[in-house]
């Protein structure tokens, strides 16, 4: 099995990839620029060029599985919002399906569903998330929505919770995100489930099992 891992180049693409290698998990990253192969290809991980807002459907060729952690990121406009993080997730959801891949993992976002309750500067990305996840949903594609909270760059807990509620920090490592996806990875059945992701004290079988 080979997982098309999208934003590869990013925080948690990059942890992903590392993890799922050690994991004897095969990855294939996606990168935009031929400059961010060489990390990959200096871990033996296989590396190609593709872009969310060009072309890209080579890069799905012969994968079974996608994860999707690609972003436009805070420095960017809604335009990029509109760009990568909905018409790029929806593009890659369409080719997904028909290259005949078999389940796509989406990083979406916590409350996304509640886009107008977010800060007002959030409210577009979170609307974007919002639809990239129902489009995802409505697919017919098996599916997997991780739905971490505020993201940070501490050391992995490997402990989980799904509710603001329940989670001492409000927020979640990047890496324990990259930990909950490489669990996914490793089981195949699990599809058709949304989760927030927040650090907390359960291990991730308790969230996604
Ligand atoms: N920040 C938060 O608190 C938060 C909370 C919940 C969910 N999320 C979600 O978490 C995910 C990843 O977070 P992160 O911290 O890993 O983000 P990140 O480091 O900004 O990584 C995003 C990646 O997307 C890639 N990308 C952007 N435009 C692209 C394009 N046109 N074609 C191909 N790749 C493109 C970027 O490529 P380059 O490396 O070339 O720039 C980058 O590698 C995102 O889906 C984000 O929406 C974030």
């Amino acid at each position: 099995m080979t997982i098309l891992v999208v934003g590869a180049n990013g925080q948690i693409g990059k942890q992903f990839c590392e993890q799922a290698q050690q994991a004897g998990i095969a990855v294939r990253a996606m990168v935009r620029r031929e400059e961010q192969l060489e990390w990959f290809k200096a871990r033996g991980i296989e590396a190609v060029i593709g872009d969310l807002e060009g072309d890209m459907a080579h890069a799905f060729e012969g994968c079974d599985e996608v994860v999707f952690t690609a972003g436009s990121g805070p420095h960017t406009g809604p335009d990029k919002t509109l760009l990568i993080d909905l018409h790029g997730a929806m593009r890659s959801v369409d080719i997904a399906k028909e290259k005949g891949l078999k389940r796509f993992v989406m990083v979406s976002a916590i409350r996304a569903e509640k886009p107008l309750e977010a800060p007002e500067k959030m409210r577009p990305y979170m609307a974007a998330k919002l639809a990239a996840d129902r489009y995802l949903e409505n697919s017919g594609l098996a599916h997997v929505i991780l739905k971490p909270g505020p993201l940070t760059d501490e050391a992995p807990t490997h402990g989980f919770v799904d509710s603001l509620e329940a989670s001492p920090s409000g927020s979640i490592t990047r890496a324990d995100v990259a930990y909950a996806l490489v669990h996914v990875a490793r089981h195949p059945a699990l599809e058709n489930r949304s989760v927030t992701l927040l650090n907390g004290d359960q291990p991730i079988d308790a969230l996604l099992s």
